[in-house]
């Protein structure tokens, strides 16, 4: 029984999403709210190796292989993390969740069919869908610019991940992805403009989530 209330955010690389994520946790928390955070890739134990093989640029994978380590990362989370903590009735905060593979993988990189990889999303989450989705807009440009630098500090990929080293075209279908997607789901969406101040967007979000807790 899902008793929880699960929050997601998305957004090119470099939008932002970390710091979003922590004003977030800390608002709800200081509302009495008990919050788990928690990312993709990288959300277990299991996923943490998984994540270094998927974004090492060392790593030679190739793209059919990027899919399934996404899936297995998200199969993973799901079952030991995420239900788990929703059926506790926590509110979780997740960084990615399929929005990500449906965007890079399926309308990037056209790998295959968007019903069929809904399906194996659905599958790998036990049709396990968000109360809400945060989507955090901004220009490849301004993005990939920001995710290079958080890149540096904090991991050891010189010159960003190997997603982050496909370049500007590829962020701009990651984007146009995004918006595309934040149509197609429009009642759980909400679109965050890129112009606004950290405090406005984390304002709105906040308002935004708590409508919607005490609605739910
Ligand atoms: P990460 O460092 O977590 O990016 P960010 O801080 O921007 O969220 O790296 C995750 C990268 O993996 C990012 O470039 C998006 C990509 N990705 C996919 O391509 N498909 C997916 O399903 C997920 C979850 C992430």
């Amino acid at each position: 029984m899902r008793e929880g209330f699960f929050i997601v955010f998305e957004g090119p690389d470099g939008s932002g999403k970390s710091t979003q994520v922590k004003l977030l946790s800390k608002h709800l928390m200081q509302d009495g709210h008990h919050c788990m955070v928690t990312e993709e890739p990288g959300g277990t134990d299991a996923g943490r190796i998984l994540r270094d093989t998927i974004l090492n640029p060392k790593m030679e994978i190739s793209k059919k292989t990027e899919l399934f380590l996404f899936l297995a990362d998200r199969a993973e989370h799901v079952n030991k993390v995420i239900e788990p903590a929703l059926n506790d009735g926590k509110v979780v905060i997740c960084s990615r969740y399929f929005y990500s593979t449906l965007v890079y993988q399926g309308i990037a990189r056209k790998l295959l069919p968007y019903k069929l990889l809904t399906k194996l999303n659905m599958f790998a989450v036990n049709d396990i869908i968000p109360d809400v989705v945060f989507y955090l807009d901004c220009s490849p440009e301004y993005g990939l610019s920001k995710a290079k630098q958080s890149s540096q500090v904090a991991s050891s990929y010189h010159n960003g991940d190997r997603i982050e080293r496909e370049g500007i075209e590829f962020q701009e279908k990651v984007r146009e992805g995004y918006l595309r997607i934040a149509r197609q789901f429009k009642s759980i969406f909400v679109v965050l403009p890129q112009q606004k101040s950290i405090e406005e967007v984390s304002d709105r979000i906040y308002r935004e989530a708590k409508r919607r807790i005490e609605h739910d």
